[in-house]
Formats: structure tokens, sequence, C-alpha cells
């Protein structure tokens, strides 16, 4: 009767003794290596800082890019009672009253040549001699269909693709 309990007596304090030991030896290495961490944590913090710069950057370079890509012309550059071809967009900005900008495409209904200009009051298209009004109705043959509308926007000073 009395072996177990002192056998128990002399296991447990020795597990404790070698737990305890171990527990120390664990603790003093966490916190030798949480010494470490506090020292890496400091450099992180400076690697957060750049983080945030980058995606400040980021943010900036993303609406200058909106606006430059739809840009057509300025007010000024498109005549009252006339109008310009953009090649490039296949875009013809009219202005047949002052302050009423309208825009079409700038493929001729016909047979789909891009039109050359915008001179007597009508939009011309080279190829075969059709013309089209300023709010891109067929003013003369052969082409029988008026020109699309493209959709337009005047901020401010400028005409921007919608
Ligand atoms: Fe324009 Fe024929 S393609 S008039």
């Amino acid at each position: 009767m009395t072996n177990p309990h002192p056998a128990d007596d002399r296991d447990r304090p020795g597990l404790d003794r070698r737990t305890m030991l171990r527990g120390v030896a664990v603790t003093g290495a966490l916190g030798a290596s949480a010494s470490l961490l506090s020292a890496c944590g400091g450099d992180s913090g400076g690697e957060e800082t750049g983080s945030a710069s980058a995606s400040d950057s980021g943010s900036g370079s993303g609406s200058g890019s909106q606006a430059a890509s739809k840009e057509l012309a300025s007010t000024s550059e498109v005549p009252v009672g006339g109008g310009m071809v953009f090649k490039e967009q296949k875009v013809v900005v009219t202005q047949p009253t002052k302050g009423d900008f309208q825009a079409f495409s700038a493929t001729c209904t016909h047979q789909g040549c891009t039109v050359g200009d915008v001179t007597g009051g009508t939009i011309n298209c080279p190829c075969h001699g059709s013309k089209f009004n300023l709010d891109g109705t067929v003013a003369n043959g052969p082409a029988a269909k008026p020109l699309p509308k493209e959709n337009i926007r005047v901020q401010g000073n400028n005409i921007v693709l919608a």
C-alpha cells in the first residue's frame, strides 16, 4: 500500500523538475528569439513604409491614364459651322452652332472609306464624292445612310470620347 504512493511521489517531483528545466530552457530560447524578433520588427517597420508609398504612386498613375486616352481636341479647335476629322480614332466632331458639339463615325456609309475633311459646311468623302451634313445626315450620294453617331462629352475646354 505504501509502495505505490512513494513511487509516484518520487516520479512526479523528478518529472516536474525535468519539465521545469525544459520549460526554463524553452523559455530562455524563446526569450532569446523574441529579442531577435523584436530586432527584426524594427526592420520590417521600414519595409511597411516603403510599400505604402508604392501603393500611393499606383493610384496616381491610374487616374492619369484615364484622362489621356479619351481626349480628342479642345473646343476651340473645332470651328463653328464646321468640324474636324480624327482619322486615328475614326471620329468626326462637328459644331453646327456655337457650343453644340456632335460626333459621328468617320467611316463612310457608302463603301467604308474614311471621310477626308469638313469644308463648305459638309463632311466630305474623297472616294466617290459623298457629302454629309454637320448632323451626320446625307447631303449628297452615292452614300444612302447617315454617319452613325458617336458619344462625346465636353469637359471644361476639352472634347473627350464618352
Ligand atoms: Fe465614301 Fe464611296 S466610300 S463615297
